[in-house]
C-alpha cells in the first residue's frame, strides 16, 4: 500500500524524492517522511503525520544539497499515523536509514532480540526492526546489498524495503520479498531511481526494470546491479515504457475522479480499438490471448479472482464467458479463493482482474492457480505490473493511469476486454453463433457514443445528489447484468462520501435488507429492459409500500416505471449485455456528486489507498 521512491545521480535528491512522493500518494496518505544523504555522511531526515503537503511545508527550505534520497508515503498497519510511526526508520546509531512496504509478521520476537539487549525503539511500527537488523548486518558484512540480503530472511511476510547508509551516500539498495507489491528501477542519465510504481519514475525516465520476488537491486548514480535471494548475479531486461504526460494531471477538472469518469468514451474507445473488427465481424486478441485452440477446447471452466472493483467487473465478466462462451464460469472474491483449497487444475482457466496488478490477494490467488497448473489469463491497466508476469497473457484495460483512489474507468476498461475474451472463447470453442458475434461485434463499437451519452445525464445526477447527500444509509439493488453494477453503486458510495450503502441482488431484498427500509433509506434500483425489469419493477412496488424513496435506472425509452419510482433517469440505447458499461456512470457521478456535496475528500478517501499491497 505505502508508496516508495529513491533517487541517486548528478541532481539535487531532495526535490526529485518529494516530486516522487507526490505521484505516489495515492498509495497511502497517513503520514509521509524522506531520508536525504550528502557527500559528507550526513542523514539529513524530515517526517511528518497527514498529507504530503505537511511534509512540504515543513522541510521548505531545508533540503540539503543531497546526492542521494528516499521517500515514503504510509497506509499505516502497525502504529497509528504519527511523526514517529511515520518512514524513514533509522537504526540507534543513525547509520542505517529504511522504507518499507509490507507486514514484518514476526516483528514481535524480532523486536524483543533487541530490546533485551538495552536497544529502545521510536515507533509502534513493525518497521522499525528491519532498520535495526540491516545495520547488525552491516557491523557483520560491511556490505550494504549483503546486509539487507541477510535480513531479508529473518523477515516473515512480504515486503518491498530500500535501505541507504551513511557509510555509502550515493547507494540505494532494494529488495522485494513475495507480493508486497512492486518494485521498478529505473535508469537514467549519470542517475537511478527505485519506486514502488512506475508513475513515479515516468517524469524522469522510461527505461525500466521491474524485481521479481527474491530480488534484490544494488542501485548507484552510474549503474545498476541486480542479484537474486541466494546473493548471485542476474540480468535484468529493461524495458522502454510509454508515457503520457497528460493523463496523470487533473486539467480542467476539480477531481481526478471526475477526470477519470469523464475519460470514459476514450477508455472504451482504446478498449475496443484493434480488438473488435468491423469487416470481419469478430474479435481478435493477437498476443494477448496466448492458447492455441487444442488448449482452448480442454477448458472445462473458467474461474474469475478480483478484489473490490475489479471483483464487480469480473462478475459482469463472468455472465460473458457463460452467455456467449457456454463455458461453466464461476467468481470468486481472490482474498478468499487463495484459503479455501480450491479444486482447481490445468483444465480450470483462471482469469484475474486487477488495476494495479499489484493487489496481494489477486497475487496470491494466482500463484495458488500457479501451484495448481491452471492456465492463466490477467487483465491489468498496468503493463509490467506483477500480475502480467504470473499469467500466461495479459488483457490491458487500456484505461490509461487511474489517480482516483476510487476506480471507475478501468472497471470500464475490465469489462469490455472480458467481453472481447469471452466473444474469443465462444468462436475458438464453437459454441458462439457467427451471427451473435457479429451483433456484439458492432454493439461493442457502438459503445463509446453511447458512454459519452451517458455522461449528458451528470446535471440530472447532481441535482440527486444535492437531495439525498446528507442521507445516512442507501441500497443499491440490480439483477443479472446490474448485480455487479449495483454493487459497484455501493461501494463507490461507501468509499468516497462514507455513507452506510448496501449492495444486493434485489431478489435477495425481502428476506432480510427490506427491514431498513423506511422514508429515510434511498434505494437506487437498476431496472433496465432485459428480461428482469418486470421483476424489479415488482421489487420497486415493495419498496415504495414502504415508503422508501426510489431511484430507478431503465434503459432508454422505457417510461413503464414513470409515477412508480421517485426519479427515473433513463440511460442511452445500449446492446442489453453491454448495459453494464453504460449504467454504471450514474453510479459512479452519485457517489461523486454525493460526496462533494458531503465536503469528502474524493480523490484520497480516509482509511484507503490505491494498491492493497497488504492482506
Ligand atoms: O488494483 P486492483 O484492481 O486489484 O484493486 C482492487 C481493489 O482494491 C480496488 O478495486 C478498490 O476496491 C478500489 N478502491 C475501488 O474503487
Amino acid at each position: 500500500m505505502c508508496g516508495i521512491i529513491g533517487y541517486t545521480g548528478r541532481r539535487p535528491a531532495g526535490p526529485i524524492v518529494i516530486d516522487g512522493l507526490k505521484r505516489l500518494e495515492y498509495r497511502g496518505y497517513d503520514s509521509a517522511g524522506i531520508a536525504l544523504l550528502d557527500g559528507d555522511h550526513e542523514l539529513y531526515v524530515a517526517r511528518s503525520v497527514g498529507k504530503l503537503d505537511r511534509l512540504d511545508a515543513h522541510v521548505e527550505g531545508t533540503l540539503p544539497p543531497a546526492v542521494a534520497g528516499i521517500g515514503h508515503t504510509r497506509w499505516a498497519t502497525h502504529g497509528e499515523p504519527s511523526d514517529a510511526n511515520a518512514h524513514p526508520h533509522l537504526d540507534p546509531s543513525g547509520r542505517v536509514a529504511i522504507i518499507h512496504n509490507g507486514i514484518v509478521e514476526n516483528f514481535e520476537t524480532l523486536r524483543a532480540r533487541f530490546t533485551d539487549r538495552g536497544a529502545t525503539f521510536l515507533s509502534a511500527t513493525d518497521s522499525e526492526v528491519i532498520a535495526h537488523i540491516v545495520a547488525e548486518q552491516l557491523e557483520a558484512s560491511g556490505d550494504l546489498v549483503e546486509a539487507l540480503r541477510l535480513t531479508t530472511l529473518q523477515l516473515e511476510g512480504a515486503h518491498a524495503i530500500v535501505a541507504v547508509a551513511t557509510d555509502e551516500p550515493g547507494r540505494l539498495v532494494a529488495a522485494r520479498v513475495g507480493n508486497a507489491g512492486g518494485v521498478v528501477v529505473g535508469f537514467g542519465d549519470g542517475e537511478s531511481f527505485i519506486a514502488s510504481d512506475l508513475a513515479a519514475l515516468l517524469p524522469n525516465t522510461r527505461r525500466v526494470a521491474f524485481l521479481d520476488p527474491g530480488e534484490i537491486a544494488d542501485v548507484r548514480a552510474d549503474g545498476v546491479a541486480f542479484i537474486d535471494g541466494e546473493g548471485r548475479a542476474i540480468e535484468k531486461a529493461v524495458k522502454t515504457q510509454p508515457y503520457d504526460p497528460v493523463a496523470a494531471v487533473k486539467g480542467r477538472y476539480k477531481h481526478f475522479m471526475l477526470k477519470e469518469i469523464y475519460e470514459q468514451p476514450e477508455t472504451a474507445l482504446d478498449a475496443v480499438r484493434g480488438r473488435y473488427l468491423p469487416d470481419l465481424a469478430r474479435v481478435s486478441l493477437g498476443d494477448e490471448f496466448p492458447f492455441d485452440a487444442e488448449r482452448v477446447r480442454r477448458i472445462r471452466r473458467v474461474i474469475l479472482i478480483a478484489m473490490g472493483t475489479s471483483m464487480h467487473a469480473a462478475m459482469v465478466g463472468r455472465h460473458y464467458i457463460e452467455r456467449l462462451a457456454r463455458i461453466p464460469a464461476e467468481i470468486d472474491n481472490a482474498a478468499e479463493f487463495r484459503y479455501r483449497q480450491p479444486v482447481i487444475d490445468d483444465e480450470t482457466l483462471v482469469v484475474s482482474v486487477a488495476q494495479s496488478g499489484e493487489t496481494v490477494d489477486t497475487l496470491w490467488a494466482m500463484e495458488e492457480a500457479r501451484a495448481a497448473g491452471c492456465p492463466q489469463l490477467t487483465v491489468c491497466n498496468t503493463p509490467g505490473a506483477q500480475s502480467t508476469r504470473v499469467a500466461d497473457g495479459t488483457l490491458l484495460m487500456r484505461a490509461g493511469p487511474e489517480i482516483a483512489v476510487a476506480s471507475t474507468k478501468t472497471m470500464l476498461g475490465s469489462m469490455i476486454a472480458l467481453h472481447a475474451l469471452a466473444l474469443h472463447l465462444g468462436r475458438v470453442r464453437g459454441t458462439l453463433d457467427e451471427a451473435v458475434e457479429a451483433e456484439q461485434v458492432a454493439a461493442a463499437l457502438r459503445a463509446p457514443a453511447a458512454i459519452g451519452q451517458a455522461l449528458l445525464l451528470e446535471p440530472r445526477i447532481a441535482q440527486l445528489a444535492s437531495r439525498y447527500a446528507q442521507r445516512e444509509d442507501f441500497l443499491f439493488l440490480g439483477r443479472g447484468l446490474s448485480l455487479p453494477v449495483a454493487l459497484e453503486g455501493a461501494l463507490k458510495l461507501k468509499e468516497v462520501s462514507y455513507i452506510h450503502a448496501e449492495g444486493y441482488p434485489a431478489g435477495e431484498m425481502k428476506h432480510g435488507p427490506i427491514a431498513l427500509i423506511d422514508e429515510n433509506v434511498p434505494t437506487v434500483a437498476l431496472a433496465l429492459d432485459d428480461g428482469l425489469r418486470d421483476k424489479m419493477r415488482s421489487n420497486i412496488e415493495q419498496l415504495k409500500a414502504r415508503r422508501g424513496p426510489v431511484i430507478a435506472i431503465v434503459s432508454a425509452g422505457d417510461h413503464s416505471l414513470d409515477g412508480v419510482a421517485d426519479d427515473v433517469i433513463e440511460l442511452p440505447p445500449i446492446d442489453p449485455l453491454l448495459s453494464p458499461l453504460v449504467s454504471v456512470l450514474p453510479m459512479q457521478l452519485l457517489a461523486y456528486h454525493i460526496a462533494v456535496e458531503r465536503g469528502a475528500d474524493v480523490d484520497q478517501p480516509r482509511n484507503l489507498a490505491k494498491t492493497v499491497t497488504v492482506e
